[in-house]
């Protein structure tokens, strides 16, 4: 399923799609996504790119399958086991809607980055259940810049101030963290089933967070089984396993940066100046003014 990099076209260019930041990968045959057609017992993974989607889509696999079909995990990278539905032009690549289409599991885990107002209808209609991760914003925008500078289906990121600019102003593919966090956490307050989670509570107790997936799902895996998965979905053991480290993905060069890079709460640190931290904050403030959604920045 890889796309190799020697054909893979020039990095695409940002365009403003109904009021969103997209590339063309994720809008070519923009009908056939919004015309997918849910089931009742699918599981959507929803998230804002970088915030936890490959580490909750191999949980919640491990979860479902790992008793009942254990060679999947060996056999099969987590992008294919869990299709990123709004994939359905890019190279080399077959479409998420044809991959979820052929799914033969019961349920269907499926996962996409689109914000709330761009889901297919029928996941409402059909009243699946939805796992929304979210992370602080600060490693968010540094987890995409990475990812940004290392795989050529994205935009050129450019420097980090200038990566961070147009973070803040929302000009990121999927738009704009701000908008993407808050529409989901306002959706949860009408829609019962969305199970909205954070990176940080995953990062301070996984065992925890496993616990709660559960009762959301009405799974009743055993401590045993939960702790296995706690285990193996641990930051080093994912990173060791090439059917969860995208090393599969020829688009995305780890020389640059790896996929599973450092798996924490505070590298933005590392990153931010106190200039920028400033700026930031106090754009911060005013974007998340009118919200309840609160985030932490360290653990
Ligand atoms: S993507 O491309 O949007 O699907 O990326 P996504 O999977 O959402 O996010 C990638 C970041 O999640 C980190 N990650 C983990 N952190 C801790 N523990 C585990 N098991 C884990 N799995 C993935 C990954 O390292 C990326 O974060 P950064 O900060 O870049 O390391």
């Amino acid at each position: 399923m890889a796309a190799d990099k020697t054909m893979m076209p020039p990095r695409p260019n940002l365009f403003d799609f109904h009021g969103v930041s997209m590339v063309h990968y994720f809008t070519d045959n923009w009908e056939k996504i919004q015309n997918f057609q849910a089931r009742p017992d699918d599981i959507l993974i929803a998230t804002y790119p970088k915030a936890g989607t490959t580490w909750v889509s191999y949980i919640l696999d491990l979860l479902y399958f790992s008793q009942t079909q254990p060679d999947r995990q060996t056999s099969t990278p987590i992008h294919d086991r869990v299709p990123f539905l709004e994939i359905t032009s890019f190279p080399n690549h077959p479409s998420g809607t044809d991959l979820a289409d052929n799914l033969v599991t019961s349920p269907r885990l499926i996962k996409t980055h689109l914000p709330v107002q761009m889901v297919p209808k029928s996941f409402w209609e059909q009243k699946c259940r939805v796992v929304y991760v979210a992370r602080n914003a600060k490693d968010n925008a540094v987890s995409y810049y990475h990812f940004d500078r290392m795989n050529v289906g994205q935009p050129e990121p450019g420097d980090w101030n200038s990566f961070l600019q147009r973070f803040m102003d929302g000009k990121m593919v999927f738009g704009s963290w701000f908008d993407h966090v808050t529409g989901w956490w306002e959706k949860k307050q009408s829609h019962p089933k969305i199970h909205y989670m954070f990176f940080e509570d995953m990062v301070e107790d996984t065992g925890r967070e496993i616990n709660k997936l559960c009762s959301f799902l009405g799974l009743t895996s055993t401590t045993k089984e939960k702790e296995q998965i706690r285990h193996q979905s641990q930051f080093d053991n994912m990173k060791k396993d090439d059917m969860a480290n995208y090393s599969t993905v020829e688009v995305m060069d780890f020389k640059i940066s790896p996929f599973m890079r450092k798996g924490k709460v505070g590298d933005w640190k590392n990153h931010f100046t106190v200039a920028q931290n400033e700026q930031f904050d106090e754009d911060y403030k005013k974007k998340m003014k009118n919200t309840t959604l609160q985030f932490r920045t360290v653990v």
